[in-house]
């Protein structure tokens, strides 16, 4: 892997048992993220978004029953990661995670202070060894921690906030809380998945500034879903498109948003509020897993497809290097 990556997913494949037959969810997913970026990852709903971060956290779908390719993260291939090392070193701690809803993320019977101290009695502190007894001092030195990050989460009167109950804070302020959780143990990657969905419009841009604040503070790497371009605009360094569950396009944000070059993120972005007065969709549906096109997967709703796009699936075409790449024969002569 390169050194200037903190994670490396290649050819991911994951297919699940279903009712109807076998349905490949993610089918030969590349994404690349460097150290320090935010990747925002979007396509419509279905198209594996979810599917993809939990695979990287080790959660597989229900019903997995093959899972091919590499998920290379600092040096390590987390997919043949025997299980006990990934909950106890990766999931929830080199790689953090934050999920789109705040209201069910904590558990409304316990206070917020015993469920961030178990992050922290689970995995141990930075640089605390793996064998230490719990005792009072090293809980004592946890509630400082979590103090600590509750004030650069700007969670207000965080020594008092340990003792409270969920419910007692707000949806912003328990999305707050959640994200003291993610950097509780120094992750490298923050996966955030459609973390502001759940907030109203102010919220949601006290939190997105939030964590582009701690992306750079913590030099965390981190892949944001949403579905809402203009966070990503704002936010991403660059930006991968899904679209039923393979990889269409991706590139550095202003090529994507202002010069894209795949059909389906034309549309994609074409559909966003601000770019148009028209509400504006995208005909038909992306196709359920189990019965999907032959070829590209886009072609059935694809206005510039020709015969050969539902021959074969067209490869990821790099153009200059570590730029722009897309998965549609109309560029095939940018390969380099
Ligand atoms: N365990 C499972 N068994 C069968 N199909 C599944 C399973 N988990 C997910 N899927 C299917 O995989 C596809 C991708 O789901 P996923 O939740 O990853 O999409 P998404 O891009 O996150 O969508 P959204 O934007 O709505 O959150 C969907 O068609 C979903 O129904
Ligand atoms: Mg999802």
């Amino acid at each position: 892997m390169r050194d200037d990556l903190v994670l490396s997913v290649r050819d991911l494949s994951v297919t699940v048992h279903s009712d109807d037959g076998p349905a490949k969810i993610l089918d030969h997913v590349n994404l690349e993220l460097r150290r320090g970026e935010i990747m925002g990852v979007a396509g419509e709903s279905g198209c594996g978004k979810s599917t993809l971060i939990r695979s990287i956290l080790g959660i597989l779908p229900h019903g997995a029953h093959s899972v091919t390719g590499e998920i290379q993260f600092c040096g390590e291939n987390l997919l043949s990661m025997p299980q006990r090392r990934l909950e106890r070193e990766i999931r929830g701690a080199a790689i953090g995670f934050i999920p789109q809803d705040p209201y069910l993320a904590l558990n409304p019977v316990f206070t917020v202070g015993d469920q961030l101290l178990e992050i922290l009695r689970w995995h141990g502190m930075p640089g605390e060894s793996s064998d230490r007894r719990y005792t009072r001092s090293v809980r004592a030195r946890h509630r400082e921690r979590i103090i600590e990050l509750l004030d650069a989460v700007q969670v207000p009167d965080a020594r008092n906030a340990l003792d409270r109950y969920p419910h007692e804070f707000s949806g912003g302020q328990r999305q707050r809380l959640l994200i003291a959780g993610a950097i509780a143990c120094q992750p490298q990657i923050i996966l955030a998945d459609e973390p502001t969905t759940a907030l109203d419009v102010t919220t949601q841009l006290q939190i997105l500034k939030l964590l582009k604040e701690l992306a750079a503070r913590f030099d965390v790497s981190m892949l944001l879903v949403t579905h809402d371009f203009g966070v990503i605009g704002q936010l991403s360094d660059r930006v991968t498109i899904m679209y039923a569950g393979q990889t269409a396009e991706y590139g550095p944000t202003g090529e994507i948003i202002n010069d894209p070059r795949h059909p389906y993120t034309q549309m994609l972005i074409r559909c966003h509020p601000d770019r148009s007065d028209e509400l504006i969709g995208i005909p038909g549906q992306v196709p359920v897993p189990v019965s999907p096109p032959s070829g590209c997967r886009f072609h059935p709703r694809c206005p510039a497809a020709l015969d050969i796009c539902s021959a074969a699936r067209p490869p990821l075409l790099y153009g200059e290097a570590d730029r722009q790449a897309v998965a549609c024969v109309l560029y095939s002569e940018i390969v380099s």
